[in-house]
């Protein structure tokens, strides 16, 4: 066990820092200079993804949450309408399938019980075929897709998932710039997101470089009872994941929102008790997200920004801290964003002594109903 852990004190973090690697192989063989290779999601794909019209993406927990990045992924650069639900509510629910869209499962066990009931269930909703972003070859949900993308992320032995999911988002990203060339997508902006995305391993590496800062900041968290994660745009279900991996863990209580609906009830909660986790990335949104913040700063809150090496958000002088994270392009940027937040979170869960590994009440693979 010990062994197996080498230098680090616990799986998770032995699994954050394999992500480099692990979102490498994942990319390895897939994309390269000329875009993504042909057959990647397997020798019939070809007349598939041609017809694909539409995507429907059902999984559960942090799979979900790559599921929800993939939408604004996909809606962005393919133009092709995504809706993406948690496998419970859709298998037992009256879905409407339009003509031409792909049932796509991501999961990293593969035997997920909702998952794998759901895909069995799309069978009779008349989708074009089956897609699965999995991390397990051997698996029920492998065995029985039509299409397969394999994550290479290795085993994953902590209960909360982290290389699991910046595989798949690198995965889900090839799917996006595959149905985004075939869509339409300029050539040469599409060239330029194939040459970003290679870039995520290294980007990642960068970002791991935080923790220092991090384990500083994480002792502000031991006696917290609440916290809140916002981000806006892709960076939403990144805060959405930054905030489940803290409760999972820490067993801290946490809620990400879209930082737009601050003022629609959680500013009721913000005081100087309540930590403020932004992922405030640059972009479109950087200024809607700074008013955002504002109002948080206004009513005492502490806030954690992390933000973009290259600038743009201001630093939050005497009312917290803010990291600068290289995001290394903005269409990367959610993977990259991640993994300061799977620190944070595993910090705090050290410092306030849990089983990071096992966490109470929680199952690494979800098998029964
Ligand atoms: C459990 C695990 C999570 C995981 C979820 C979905 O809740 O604790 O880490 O995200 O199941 O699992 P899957 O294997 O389908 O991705």
């Amino acid at each position: 066990d010990a062994v197996e852990r080498g230098e680090y004190r616990h799986y998770m973090q032995k699994e954050i820092f394999e992500q480099p690697r692990a979102v490498a192989d994942t990319l390895e063989a897939r994309v390269g200079a000329h875009g993504v290779l042909p057959n990647i999601f397997g020798i019939d794909s070809e007349a598939l993804l041609a017809a694909t019209r539409g995507v429907h993406i059902i999984a559960c927990g942090t799979s979900y949450h790559a599921g929800l990045v993939a939408k604004y992924w996909i809606e962005e650069f393919a133009r092709l309408p995504v809706a993406v639900e948690v496998a419970s509510e859709y298998r037992y629910r009256e879905t409407v399938v339009p003509p031409g869209t792909l049932f796509l499962a991501i999961s990293q066990s593969g035997e997920t019980a909702d998952t794998l009931a759901a895909m069995r269930e799309s069978r009779r909703r008349g989708y074009l075929g089956t897609l699965v972003i999995c991390n397990s070859p051997e698996s029920s949900l492998v065995r029985e897709a039509d299409l397969k993308l394999m994550t290479r992320a290795g085993p994953e032995i902590g209960v909360a998932s982290t290389k699991a999911f910046t595989t798949q988002l690198a995965g889900l990203a090839l799917l996006t710039l595959e149905l985004a060339r075939r869509n339409g997508l300029d050539p040469q902006r599409y060239a330029a997101l194939c040459e970003e995305l290679q870039r995520l391993p290294r980007a990642i590496e960068n970002a791991l470089k935080l923790e220092p800062a991090i384990i500083e900041l994480a002792g502000d968290f031991i006696h917290r009872q609440h916290a809140l994660f916002l981000g806006r745009g892709a960076h939403y279900p990144v805060a959405l994941e930054g905030s489940l991996k803290l409760k999972e863990i820490s067993y801290i209580h946490a809620e990400a929102y879209p930082a737009g609906e601050l003022k629609h009830g959680p500013l009721a909660l913000v005081d100087e008790n309540m930590p403020v986790v932004a992922v405030a990335p640059n972009g479109p949104l950087l200024d809607k997200l700074k008013s955002n913040l504002q109002e948080v700063r206004a009513r005492g809150g502490r806030l954690i920004v992390f933000a973009d090496g290259a600038a743009g958000m201001d630093d939050t002088a005497g009312n917290g801290v803010t990291l600068r994270v290289q995001s290394g392009g903005s269409f990367i940027a959610p993977a990259v964003f991640t993994v300061p937040l799977q620190l944070l979170a595993y910090h705090v869960a050290v410092l306030r002594g849990t089983d990071v590994d096992q966490p109470r009440n929680l199952a690494k693979s979800v098998t029964v109903e």
